[in-house]
This record gives C-alpha cells, sequence and structure tokens, in this order.
C-alpha cells in the first residue's frame, strides 16, 4: 500500500502541517504506551502479531466444517459486528459471487444489520430453499437489531432442522464473560468465539468477528493478518503513512475542509466504504468536532455526485484508493461502423480508460478546489487489505487523538435507542413515550 499526500500539501498551511505530523507521532506513542483517552479499547493496536495460530486454526477448522455442510451462512450483526467482514468479503468475490448456482464455498448473507420487515421476510422465503446456519455476533449481546433478527431467524431453524440439529448450526461471537448472548450460547451449547474487552466493535475486523465470516467465504484469513502485521510494523514509530494521513486530515481540517469523500475506481471497494465512514464517523464525530466522512464509487457517481464535488462548497477533500492492476484485463474490440466514435479505444486495454478517467478526474478536482489524498494499493488480495485496515485504524486512533477527542468510544449512539425503546414502551422507559410525541 502506498499514500501520496503531495496533492493535498498545497491546501494546507505548511508550518501548521509539521506541527500536526510531530503531534501525531507523540499522539502514535500514546496509542502503542496505552496513555491516550480510552486507553482501555487498544487491544487492536497490537492485535495481528498477537493473534495466536490455536486461534487461527480453530476459525479455519470451524470454517471448512462449515464449507461441507451448509449453502448459505447468515451473519448476523449491525455495526463493527458486520462491517469489516462484509468490506472484506465484498472486496475479495466476484461481482456476480451471489447469482453463482455452482460454488465453492457457502454464500455469505448479512441479517440484523437493519429492522427491514422486507429484508428479514425476503431473507426467510431464500433460506427456505437452502441448507444454511447461523453466524450470530454481538459484543454486547443486547443490540437490538441483531437481536431480534436472532430471534427470528433461530425460530426458523429449529423448526427445519430441531432445536438439537439448529445448535450445531449455530456460533455465537460475543463477550467471554457477560451479556445475554454468552448466557444462550451457553445454555444452548453454541460453538462460540470470544470478543476480547479491550477491543471495541469498529476495531474488532481482525478478531473472530471478522476473521471467521472472511474465512466462511473462502478468503485467506493468514494473508489478511499478515498484511495488517505489516503495516502495523510500519507504523509503529516515525514519519509514517498513519502519521502523515492523520496529520494531513487535520490540517486540511484547520483549512475549514471539514468533509473527506473517500472514492473508488472499482465497485468491489463500495463497502470498505461502508466501514471506513462508520471506523472514523463514530470515532471522530463527537463534542461538535470531527471531519465528516463521505463516500462515491467512481465513475459512476462523477454523474451525480461530480458536479457538487467540482463546484459546490469548497469544504470538500478526497481520498481516493487506486487499485493498480485489477484481476482482469481486455483490449476493447474495433468496430466497422465506428458509430459511438469509439475506434481511437480499440486494442487498448479498458484499464487504461479508467485509470485516465481517475487522473483526469483528479487534475479536475485539484484545479476546482478539492485536496486529493492517494492510497495506492497494487492488487486487491488479502495481504493488501489486511495492510490497507491496519492503515486506517491506526490513521484514526492519531487522528482522533489529533482532535482531541475519545475515539474509541460511541455516547451519541445512545440518544436514538433511548427514544426508540421509550416510543415501544421498553419496560424502565415509561412515561418518557409521552413527552417524545409531544416534541
Ligand atoms: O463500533 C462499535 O462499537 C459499534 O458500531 C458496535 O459494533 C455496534 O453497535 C454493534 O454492537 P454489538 O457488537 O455490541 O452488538
Amino acid at each position: 500500500m502506498k499514500l501520496d499526500i503531495s496533492k493535498a500539501l498545497k491546501f494546507v498551511d505548511k508550518q501548521q502541517f509539521e506541527k500536526f505530523k510531530e503531534e501525531a507521532k507523540v499522539q502514535n506513542t500514546a496509542l502503542h504506551q496505552k496513555t491516550g483517552k480510552g486507553s482501555e479499547f487498544l487491544g487492536w493496536v497490537n492485535l495481528p502479531s498477537e493473534l495466536s495460530d490455536e486461534l487461527l486454526t480453530d476459525i479455519e477448522n470451524t470454517a471448512k466444517k462449515i464449507h461441507n455442510s451448509v449453502e448459505v451462512m447468515v451473519v448476523i450483526g449491525i455495526g463493527g459486528s458486520y462491517l469489516g467482514s462484509k468490506a472484506i468479503i465484498e472486496a475479495l468475490s466476484g461481482s456476480f459471487e451471489n447469482l453463482r448456482i455452482e460454488r465453492k464455498y457457502p454464500l455469505v448473507i448479512f441479517a440484523g444489520q437493519n429492522i427491514s420487515a422486507d429484508y428479514l421476510h425476503e431473507l426467510q422465503v431464500l433460506l427456505y430453499k437452502h441448507s444454511y446456519g447461523l453466524t450470530v455476533i454481538s459484543k454486547s449481546g443486547t443490540t437490538t437489531e441483531p437481536a431480534l433478527a436472532f430471534r427470528v431467524l433461530k425460530k426458523d431453524l429449529e423448526i427445519k432442522y430441531g432445536r438439537k440439529g439448529a445448535r450445531k448450526r449455530i456460533i455465537a461471537i460475543t463477550d467471554a464473560k457477560k451479556g445475554a448472548l454468552k448466557k444462550l450460547a451457553n445454555t444452548e451449547g453454541y460453538k462460540t468465539f470470544d470478543i476480547a474487552d479491550d477491543i471495541g466493535g469498529r476495531f474488532s475486523v481482525l478478531t473472530p468477528v471478522g476473521l471467521l465470516p472472511i474465512a466462511i467465504a473462502g478468503f485467506d484469513i493468514r494473508e489478511l493478518v499478515r498484511g495488517a502485521k505489516k503495516m502495523a510494523l510500519e507504523t509503529e514509530t516515525g514519519n509514517n503513512p498513519a502519521v502523515k494521513y492523520a496529520a494531513i486530515r487535520n490540517a486540511l481540517l484547520a483549512k475549514n475542509f471539514d468533509i473527506e469523500i473517500l472514492a473508488n475506481y472499482n465497485p468491489k471497494l463500495h463497502y470498505i466504504a461502508e466501514w471506513f465512514k462508520q471506523l472514523y464517523g463514530e470515532s471522530e464525530g463527537k463534542g461538535g468536532k470531527g471531519i465528516f466522512p463521505a463516500s462515491v464509487d467512481f465513475t459512476s457517481d462523477l454523474h451525480s455526485m461530480g458536479q457538487y464535488i467540482q463546484e459546490g462548497r469548497r469544504n470538500l477533500f478526497e481520498t481516493v484508493i487506486s487499485i493498480n492492476k485489477p484481476d482482469n484485463k481486455f483490449k476493447l474490440p474495433t468496430d466497422e461502423a465506428n458509430l459511438d466514435g469509439l475506434n481511437y479505444l480499440a486494442g487498448r486495454d479498458l484499464d487504461e480508460v479508467n485509470k485516465n478517467a481517475e487522473l483526469g478526474t483528479m487534475l479536475a478536482h485539484i484545479e476546482g478546489g478539492v485536496p486529493n489524498i492517494r492510497i495506492e494499493l497494487d492488487t486487491l488480495c488479502e495481504a493488501e487489505i489486511g495492510e490497507l485496515i491496519y492503515f486506517f485504524e491506526k490513521a484514526c486512533g492519531i487522528s482522533g487523538y489529533l482532535l482531541g477527542v475519545n475515539p474509541f468510544d460511541q455516547p451519541g449512539v445512545e440518544a436514538y435507542k433511548k427514544n426508540m425503546f421509550a416510543l415501544l414502551e421498553k419496560p424502565g422507559f415509561e412515561g418518557e413515550r409521552d413527552k417524545l410525541l409531544k416534541k
């Protein structure tokens, strides 16, 4: 993975950037020495080198058993208990994988990430025709969305396979000791994996939370961890990519660039952006502070958001993830009639067109006043994604500290829950409903 911030530097105050960089190095050390805010949630910092061979083997063996026993694995979770594995599976899978009838590995489908009646019902209808299992993931074990989906799908599974049969098809990933899910898993004897106390949801993709679904989908988790380990080493000290990225983001914010758009030129990266938005949004957006994380899929969104980015309010900066070598290359054909006027591209590779669209867009956006940060991956493979994931996590911790917030809590998430519980008249929230309805 390579980071290039040179096209953002002219938009910041150089001295201020250098100051942020020095401060970022200090904050990186604070992450390693656990001296900053939220230091009880820093288990992810050394995780890549601390993951035991025993745990990885257990995850791989569990995945192998699933490969041989189900057609579909439903992974139930929300936020950090969902987005990391969803992002990595999407990035590594074929674009039309879901439509394949002959499959080597089970189809991984996600549930419990919304409360849509249509989504759950349509999933039930699909599962009716297939053999399936459930992997339920919740650190707290009490989050409403996944708990609701699990309640419904567990019942269906028990009807299909009997309670005993269902137990063998359910895996729970949750707290080692506490929570409703842990209690249920103990009672029913589900296969379980623990989430360490010192790793919060959005930093948990390299724990069983992310690794098990990724292994079930048939991908190489050791390669993913190897990539993360490489980046962990690279960002341990000094003027490293995470330090630079955190510093340039904060220097841009100081110049009122308060919206960061993560852009890609390969739709397989769509969910990497969703994961990124959760990571940065939930970590930095508090106390009236933070850079608002947004995302676009180019070139599709050049035909929707492109106009705003080029000429709208000048408070945006772009971070582009570019894949050097796509898995597939092909030459564009020639056409005798040439009615579309595209013969000038005949014989050239489609990726050359994509790369020139990227370069042209970068130049136009910079010209239009949009600072550009570029992250280059050589290929879309497990190891490079592992590097990218750890890079974003490390930079997020540093950047949050530079902003002066605790990047590892999410107090604001409780507000909607309190209102929802009161409106639904959950015991313990009596009396609040009328007050809310008057509002
Ligand atoms: O990053 C976080 O901590 C959150 O996004 C959580 O992952 C999310 O709320 C789900 O929580 P839980 O795993 O406890 O169900």
